[in-house]
């Protein structure tokens, strides 16, 4: 086969281990996975109840413009149609940007570590990889972003909160920074984790968009919203932009069914600061559990948090897996000697608490 060069140099999305078959594997009754970032509430209970009873005609394309939920959220974020995309996930939306942007004769800067997918369609698309180092604490170095872009840079990547180390930039040092980025740089601000900050001194960035024409806001109904499971995404951007994007897009690449619950989801807003304050209260008692042991954790905006382990990443992942709990190595995520835990209900983290006593008293 004639496969195309990137193809050496990349291996497929690895998913992490389903609950299904770590209960087969490990015998286990019970099993709580806290590895994907997924909202431990689920979704809105308004939005179950109409996915209960609703119905499609099946033999029907999509609406492969999303009228009706683009005007919704055009609505809610008091934006112009024009200005949204959506993708099949906001992975798709990566995927459609890197299209769009990216090829041999580009580079594109991102953090290392951050969001794989970033740099494994840059890749895909034969572009080179800026990569910057996190500081120590797992901030975004945007000095060294800035000193990394030039006339070949096609996109910028900032993860804000960062995954997977949870860190916010401070409002004012990336409005200062998008300040000095050239304008004819796309500067991708991926927001999976937006509903999660609680920080009060965030500026949302769609107060940016009519300062800054090369940003686009990526946003999911992936984490906060409970929707994983039915693949919606969005991107925000000046029109001219978002007309560019299209020309890459698929033409129905998000099915009728998830475009309907999308809409019904952002009707109940309540449900979002529900889980915005439950998640907030747990995060706290993971950084009072850490400041009690003396276990390093990383500052978190987001609904998951990097913690110390005190022996090699996958043997204590491992070591959790026994103890009925699913977590993400930081040696798969470029951060060894962590794991990232996603912030679970009370009674998930207080399980997650007797296996981390049990994880650094066996040492
Ligand atoms: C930072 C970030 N961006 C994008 C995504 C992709 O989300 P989705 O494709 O489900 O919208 C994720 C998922 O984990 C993520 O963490």
């Amino acid at each position: 086969m004639k496969w195309v060069k990137a193809l050496q140099e990349i291996t497929p999305y690895k998913p992490g281990r389903s609950i299904e078959d770590v209960i087969q594997h490990y015998g286990l009754k019970e099993v709580v996975k806290l590895a994907s970032n997924e909202n431990p509430y689920g979704c809105a209970p308004s939005v179950q109840e109409w996915i209960n009873s609703a119905s499609i005609h099946t033999e029907i394309y999509p609406d492969g413009f999303a009228a009706s939920l683009r005007g919704k959220l055009a609505e809610k974020h008091g934006v112009d149609e024009g200005a949204i995309l959506f993708g099949n996930g906001s992975d798709e939306i990566v995927t459609i940007i890197s299209r769009a942007l990216l090829g041999p004769d580009t580079n594109t800067v991102m953090a290392a570590t951050t969001f794989p997918q970033y740099a494994h369609n840059a890749k895909i698309e034969g572009a080179e990889i800026r990569e910057i180092p996190l500081t120590d604490n797992g901030q975004h170095d945007l000095d060294g972003f800035l000193q990394a872009i030039d006339e070949q840079t096609a996109v910028v990547w900032i993860c804000n909160p960062n995954n997977p180390t949870g860190n916010l930039i401070p409002s004012d040092d990336l409005k200062s920074f998008l300040e000095k980025v050239p304008s004819d740089v796309l500067v991708v601000l991926d927001e999976a984790y937006f509903e999660y900050i609680t920080d009060p001194g965030h500026v949302d960035s769609m107060t940016w968009l009519n300062q800054f024409s090369n940003i686009s806001i990526l946003r999911t109904f992936s984490k906060a919203y409970g929707l994983a499971a039915y693949r919606i995404g969005y991107a925000i951007s000046d029109p001219t932009i978002i007309t560019e994007l299209n020309k890459v897009r698929n033409p129905f690449n998000n099915n009728s069914f998830a475009l309907s619950v999308a809409e019904k989801a952002i009707e109940d807003e309540a449900f979002i600061e529900q889980c915005r304050a439950l998640n907030h209260q747990q995060r706290e008692r993971f950084k009072q559990y850490a400041q009690e042991k003396n276990i390093r954790l990383y500052d978190s905006e987001t609904n998951f948090v990097l913690m110390e382990v005190p022996n090699d990443t996958d043997v204590a992942s491992e070591k959790l897996l026994h103890d009925g709990l699913i977590v993400r190595s930081g040696n798969a995520l470029g951060i060894p000697g962590f794991v990232r835990i996603t912030i679970g209900s009370e009674e998930q983290n207080d399980k997650l608490f007797q296996a981390f006593d049990r994880l650094w008293m066996e040492g």
